[in-house]
This record gives structure tokens, C-alpha cells and sequence, in this order.
């Protein structure tokens, strides 16, 4: 990215969420953009692992699904109350709509789109992810998911065959564009402003 330096002149307005199916790049995306902005970012399964002290696949063996939604419930909130940041949300956090409203009302939601395949030849180990079982209920999930993403999405963007930096560049621009991503300098009234 042409400004990837830390130079501390962009601010978000409000958090953006990222949702999408596992292996949609949500945690990556945040993150690369979240470098080129100087801005936090944060992973609302690795903010959760932080603050149980378990693993998702533990939490799910021990708590069943039902225990990790209401975890997840419980962190997004939080995060979603602190100082806005980029926030990547676990990809079955659209389920509920108590998680949907807390991304709509209080921040700017970013719909990252995956096929099953992709997402499949992106994530080297499902063994991690609870519910990436194989391609078939992958493509299940998919589907049954795919109506409460776009009902969620402020905006909607294809990640398949494009690379993370692409993405990234893509979602300032339009983050810019809708004035959630804001450049500081660009506010700030310039020194020499009215001078001949
Ligand atoms: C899940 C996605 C995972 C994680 C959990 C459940 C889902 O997050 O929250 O395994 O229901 O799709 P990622 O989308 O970050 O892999």
C-alpha cells in the first residue's frame, strides 16, 4: 500500500466488523490494513481464547456450541464498546441477532465473500474450526449463512483469487469514501492555509 507507514493520520469514525465464512481472510484483511493505517485491530476468537484461557475447539468439547455463542456474544460487545478498531468477527457470529444488531448499531459492517473451495485450500488445518468439517457441510453452512451476511454487510466484497494487500486497499478506499475511515491531516487545517 502506497501509505503504509505509521504515521498515526487515520482514525475510524466508528469499528468496522468483518464477517464472513472461515477462511474469508477477515483476521488477515484487519490486520494488513490495520498496518498500512496504523490502526488496532483485533480477533474476536483469539480476544476470547485470551480472556477464557481455552482454545475454541476445547471450549466447543467442553461447552458445546451453545457455550461458545453466548462467549461470543459476550466479547463482541465488549469490543464493540471500546475505542473503534477493526474487529474480525468469527465467521457463525452473524447467526445471532442480538450479535447483528450490536455490528449495525454500533459500527460499519464489511462482508467478506468466500466460495467452500476457496476457503477450503486457504485454511491448511481444519482442526482448529469446530464446524469445518468437509466441503459438503461447508458449502451448507454457506448457503444458510449467506442471506444474514448480506443482510448484515454495509458493504460486500469478493476475496476469491485476490490477495490480502488487493483487499485491504479496497476496503480503505471505501471505508474513506463512506467517512468511517478518516485521515486526520487531511481535517487539520493546514499551517500555511490563505497564504500567497
Ligand atoms: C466459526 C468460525 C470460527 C470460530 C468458530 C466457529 C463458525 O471463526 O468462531 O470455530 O461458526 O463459522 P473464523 O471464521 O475466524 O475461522
Amino acid at each position: 500500500m502506497a501509505d503504509s507507514q505509521h504515521t498515526g493520520a487515520w482514525r475510524l469514525a466508528r469499528p468496522v466488523f468483518f464477517v464472513g465464512f472461515m477462511g474469508a481472510g477477515k483476521t488477515s484483511v484487519a490486520r494488513c490494513l490495520a498496518d498500512a493505517c496504523g490502526l488496532d485491530s483485533v480477533d474476536v476468537d483469539e480476544y476470547l481464547e485470551r480472556n477464557e484461557g481455552r482454545i475454541i475447539s476445547d471450549i466447543f468439547a467442553q461447552d458445546g456450541e451453545a457455550g461458545f455463542r453466548d462467549l461470543e456474544t459476550r466479547y463482541l460487545k465488549e469490543l464493540a464498546q471500546l475505542q473503534p478498531r477493526l474487529i474480525a468477527c468469527g465467521g457463525g457470529a452473524v447467526g445471532r441477532p442480538e450479535n447483528r444488531a450490536i455490528m449495525e448499531e454500533s459500527g460499519f459492517v464489511v462482508y467478506l465473500e468466500v466460495t467452500a473451495d476457496e476457503a477450503a485450500a486457504r485454511i491448511p488445518d481444519t482442526g482448529s474450526r469446530p464446524l469445518f468439517k468437509d466441503l459438503d457441510t461447508a458449502r451448507g453452512i454457506i448457503a444458510q449463512r449467506t442471506p444474514l451476511y448480506e443482510a448484515a454487510a454495509d458493504v460486500r466484497i469478493s476475496t476469491v483469487g485476490r490477495s490480502i494487500g488487493d483487499i485491504a486497499e479496497g476496503i480503505k478506499r471505501v471505508l474513506t469514501d463512506r467517512g468511517i475511515l478518516l485521515n486526520e491531516r487531511s481535517e487539520a487545517p493546514q499551517a500555511d492555509e490563505g497564504r500567497a
